[in-house]
């Protein structure tokens, strides 16, 4: 943490890395926790005191109470889904009016996105994406079309607003011929999400975060999904709407790129990625099942089952490259405790050919692995590094000269409390 930088925390896989264990345990050095991209989407998991939360808007830095917390101008938020995530919380003892400030920049996704998440996810056939469900790429085609609602509308001359853009949506379902819905419901809890919302400080959060950054304040930007699903970045047309790679931080809150400080990458000791899409290093087989079982790799979100695999190189280098990750933060170690061997993937190979770096085209490419030994301990209740066993240091050290970046913090359980600092 530098005083008047933003340090960004970013998942540089494809999402699920741990974000958000590892904001609620950096939170008490900064002075500011901010979400730049994404929405309901994300789904970020918190673990202490035997309790466990779900977040999916609101910046993981809630829990510690002295601190500010902001949705910034880059994500998208749902008000029925935000009035739920809130209450439970506020349900939970956690005061969140004083303290949680959202951008009047953000774009709303209404009842009718969602639905047409689903018509254009219907229409793509056997191509689906396999999104969340949650509006998310209606939203944001909205914004670059600039034909969105932002979180500022909702204090003027609302309805009239958003009447005139449901109606266009539900012209548009029609041309698709896609009839299979009813928002009724959902619209009345859509709207009481609204009138909950105002009860919120509805602010200029870029004009905040200039402000704070001057005073020597610290801020750190949580990232949402990762760099793999990121819209310029990822495994296009496999991927999320948003710039989620250290540049949208920029973007999505409205601060300058010399005002980033560190930027810490996460990664899990294997891989996962949620929907379709290529991924080289996907297990089809029993060693797959058993990382997702031991790993419990279903969705935070939507309970989908994870797809898994071995370590990625490939992806890991570029995702360092194109974030200009500073330190890196290995997740999940723990579940690999019982496992004879661990491999890695080094590079890809296809039709004979082969690269160490990410391909334009990752769909049809095979991993090619080095193979390397388990440590067959458990990790859980290791406090310090100098309890590792020396296959795990190997592990740490493999990696650490394969992308030419530390590992600073590895993480053995999914609680507060299972962290080791390097
Ligand atoms: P995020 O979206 O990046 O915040 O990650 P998710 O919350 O979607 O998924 C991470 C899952 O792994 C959650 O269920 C966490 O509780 C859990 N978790 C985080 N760190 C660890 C760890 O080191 N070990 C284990 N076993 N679970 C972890
Ligand atoms: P967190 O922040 C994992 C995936 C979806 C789908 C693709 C597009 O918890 O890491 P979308 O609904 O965004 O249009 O879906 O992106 N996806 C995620 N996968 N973690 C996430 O968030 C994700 N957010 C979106 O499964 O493949
Ligand atoms: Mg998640």
């Amino acid at each position: 943490m530098r005083k008047g930088k933003v340090d960004a925390l970013l998942g540089i896989v494809f999402g699920d890395e741990g974000k958000g264990k590892i904001v609620d345990v950096f939170t008490p050095e900064y002075d500011i926790v901010a979400r730049f991209a994404g929405g309901p989407n994300a789904g970020h998991t918190i673990m202490f005191e035997g309790k466990k939360f779900v977040l999916r808007s609101i910046p993981s830095g809630i829990f510690d109470e002295g601190k500010l917390n902001i949705i910034g101008n880059g994500c998208v938020i749902a008000p029925d889904l935000f009035m739920q995530e809130a209450k439970e919380l506020e349900e939970a003892g956690y005061d969140l009016r004083s303290r949680l400030h959202i951008s009047k920049r953000a774009h709303l996704i209404l009842p009718t996105h969602r639905v047409l998440d689903r018509a254009y996810e219907a229409a793509k056939g056997k191509n689906k994406v396999g999104t969340t469900g949650k509006g998310i790429g209606p939203t944001y085609s909205e914004k670059a079309s600039r034909t969105g609602l932002r979180v500022g509308d909702i204090l003027e001359n609302f309805e009239e607003k958003y009447e005139a853009l449901k109606a266009r949506h539900e012209r548009t379902l029609r041309d698709l011929n896609f009839s299979d819905y009813d928002i009724t419901e959902e619209e009345r809890l859509w709207m009481q999400g609204i009138d909950y919302m105002r009860q919120f400080s509805l602010t200029d959060t870029e004009i905040e975060l200039g402000k704070a950054l001057k005073e020597g304040k610290s801020v750190l930007a949580e990232g949402a999904q990762g760099t793999m699903l990121d819209i310029d970045h990822g495994t296009y047309p496999y991927v999320s709407s948003s710039n989620t790679v250290s540049g949208g931080v920029c973007t999505g809150l409205g601060v300058a790129p010399n005002a980033i400080g560190d930027v810490f990458g996460i990664f899990k000791a294997y891989s996962t990625r949620v929907g379709s899409g290529p991924f080289p290093v996907e297990l089809l087989d029993e060693t797959g099942d058993r990382i997702r079982q031991i790993g419990h790799e279903y969705g935070a979100v939507t309970g989908r089952n994870r797809r898994c695999g071995w370590l990625d190189l490939v992806a890991l280098r570029y995702a360092i490259m194109i974030n200009g990750v500073t330190q890196l933060i290995m997740m999940k170690s723990d579940v690999l405790d019982s496992f004879a061997e661990i491999k890695v993937c080094t590079k890809y190979t296809k039709n004979g050919a082969s690269t160490e770096e990410m391909p334009y085209d990752t769909d049809g490419w095979q991993a090619v692995y080095e193979t390397l030994p388990g440590w067959q301990t458990d990790l859980t209740k290791m406090t310090n590094e100098k309890q590792f066993p020396q296959e795990l240091k190997d592990y740490i050290a493999y990696i650490e000269r394969a992308t030419e970046t530390p590992i600073t913090i590895i993480s053995v359980g999914p609680d507060r409390a299972q962290t080791i600092v390097r």
